[in-house]
């Protein structure tokens, strides 16, 4: 019997029922199984246009694992934790066709635009547990486990994980696998080895580097329009893409210019996300542009010392290698800073105690005159403001790893090839404090000394300088693709007392 001729589509807008009391799963129809399911009653009007097999399996199992579900019992967590979803596994065994897999169900969440990855992975950790394992991938958010996970990649010895192919597959396929982000053993060590010294705080907490941030941020904030409604984020996308270019390759771009670039990565990031998760969305022109702006950044006529080094390594007779190098940095390097001070803004915004401690600091450390570097990393409100936030809107919210040999992960067997995904924020959520937002382990994030020192000075400076007022659409809810975002970052700005005197 197929499951289509048995299942009765649900009806929009069904009234909630109580759940039913769960029976032995093995004893029931499919169809019966399904309705079981605390959530799956509940679709949405999306499901309209889909067929109807669609709408009876594939919308029910993804609602199921990232919806509003009620608290799950122990017994189905326990069953999550080894694979299937307990109330499709029958109509698994039955349409065997169909890919049950959990990015399966994840896709389709999302193409229905009924939820954002964020949503999603904490949807699923709070109804099923902190270790839900569906099929070969295994969503882990315990902090002791992932602590684990980061600390046994690249380990001198026995490296028992590695960069999960689900990323490599998506993010490499747009940006190029041969980059420090995605490359693994020597080849890694190798590059980590080179580009480090350009990122610690020797080299970024000069006086220098932070009186150029001082500049780039004075360069973009006397440009932004006041009284009328502007995306925040594009514009600090457009500033910390500004920050990346000059510290990297030393290249200085037009405003302008770096808006349209910022949106080339947006789209960059777009389709990677769409790639990892299946979802089918082309962008045909992306990668001719991408290429041209790595041939433009690579022939910087004033390469910064990063660049320096990436030019004189042997490898760098390839093209294609140094295409990737420069690229994936150029990513990395300011989507989620800008990411971040987005997030950071919009809970000033709400916290109007916090943004007068903010502004008050600001007044007394520093007043009217330039900021020494000391000066900036000395504010302490805005530091523990990036800090929460850090932890809270964690921009880079997915870590993935993949397992390299069968292994038993704190008493669950896993077999080599699993893939582990890894919710920063639900990590957070239960660290006591600890912070997972910047990675761990030798792949820790290198450029965190920038990405706090740059955070700190534009966002002390743009909430000193100006008022932010939200419209009436501007949401702090995710919305996520490489990185994490408020979903509308629309803000009105008006210059403040200090604005004034500065313009
Ligand atoms: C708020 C800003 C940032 C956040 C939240 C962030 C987060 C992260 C995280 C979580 C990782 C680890 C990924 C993994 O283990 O798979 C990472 C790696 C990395 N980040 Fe960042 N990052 C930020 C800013 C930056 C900046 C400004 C740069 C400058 C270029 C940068 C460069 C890198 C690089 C090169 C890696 C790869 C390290 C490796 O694999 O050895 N990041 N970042």
């Amino acid at each position: 019997m197929l499951i289509r001729d048995s299942f009765a589509p649900a009806p929009l807008r069904r009234p909630k029922r109580a759940p039913k009391k769960a029976q032995d799963s093995a004893s029931l129809s499919a169809a019966a199984q399904l309705r079981q399911c605390p959530v799956g009653p509940q679709l949405s009007n999306r499901s309209r246009n889909l067929s109807r097999q669609n709408r009876a399996l594939g919308e029910t199992a993804a609602t199921c694992l990232g919806g509003p579900a009620q608290a799950a019992t122990a017994q189905i967590q326990a069953q999550m934790r080894q694979g299937l979803c307990p109330y499709l596994s029958q109509a698994a065994q039955n349409n065997p066709t169909q890919d049950w897999s959990a990015l399966n169900l994840l896709r389709q969440s999302l193409e229905q635009g009924q939820t954002d990855p964020v949503d999603f992975l904490h949807g699923l950790h709070q109804n099923y547990g902190a270790s839900v394992k569906v099929g070969d991938v295994l969503f882990e958010s315990r902090p002791e486990v992932v602590s684990q996970i980061l600390v046994a990649t690249e380990r001198p010895k026995n490296t028992q994980f590695g960069k999960s192919t689900l990323q490599k597959e998506s993010l490499g396929q747009v940006y190029g696998e041969q980059a420090i982000f995605l490359e693994e053993g020597a080849a890694w060590k190798a590059q980590r080895k080179n580009l480090q010294p350009h990122f610690v705080g020797r080299s970024v907490l000069s006086e220098e580097n932070h009186q150029h941030l001082q500049d780039l941020t004075d360069k973009h904030l006397d440009a932004l329009p006041v009284g009328i409604p502007i995306d925040l984020n594009l514009k600090l996308r457009t500033l910390s893409l500004d920050v990346a270019l000059s510290h990297m390759f030393g290249l200085n771009l037009e405003l302008d210019e770096l808006e349209n670039l910022a949106g080339l990565f947006e789209r960059g990031g777009k389709l990677a996300q769409n790639k990892l998760f299946g979802l089918k969305h082309q962008d045909p022109e992306l990668p001719g542009q991408l290429n041209a702006l790595a041939d433009r950044l690579i022939a910087s006529p004033t390469p910064a010392p990063t660049l320096q080094t990436l030019l004189a390594d042997p490898q760098a007779q390839d093209k294609e290698w140094l295409r990737n190098q420069v690229l994936m940095l150029t990513m990395l390097g300011h989507e989620t800073t800008a990411n971040l001070l987005t997030y950071s803004a919009a809970e000033l915004v709400n916290q109007p105690q916090q943004l007068a401690e903010l502004r008050a600091e600001y007044q007394a450390t520093i007043g009217t005159a330039r900021p020494t570097v000391d000066q900036t990393t000395d504010l302490k409100v805005t530091r523990n403001l990036i800090k929460d936030t850090t932890r809270e809107h964690a921009p880079n919210y997915l870590v993935s790893r993949e397992a390299l040999e069968d292994l038993n992960l704190d008493g669950m067997r896993i077999s080599a090839g699993t893939q582990v995904l890894m919710s920063i924020q639900d990590i957070n959520e239960q660290a006591n404090g600890k912070i997972f937002s910047f990675g761990g382990g030798a792949r820790v994030c290198m450029g965190q000394v920038l990405a706090r020192l740059e955070a700190a000075v534009v966002l002390s400076q743009l909430m000193t300088r100006f008022d932010l007022e939200p419209t009436e659409k501007t949401s702090l809810a995710p919305k996520s693709d490489f990185s994490s975002r408020p979903a509308d970052a629309h803000y009105t700005l008006h210059r403040t007392d200090i604005g004034q005197k500065q313009a």
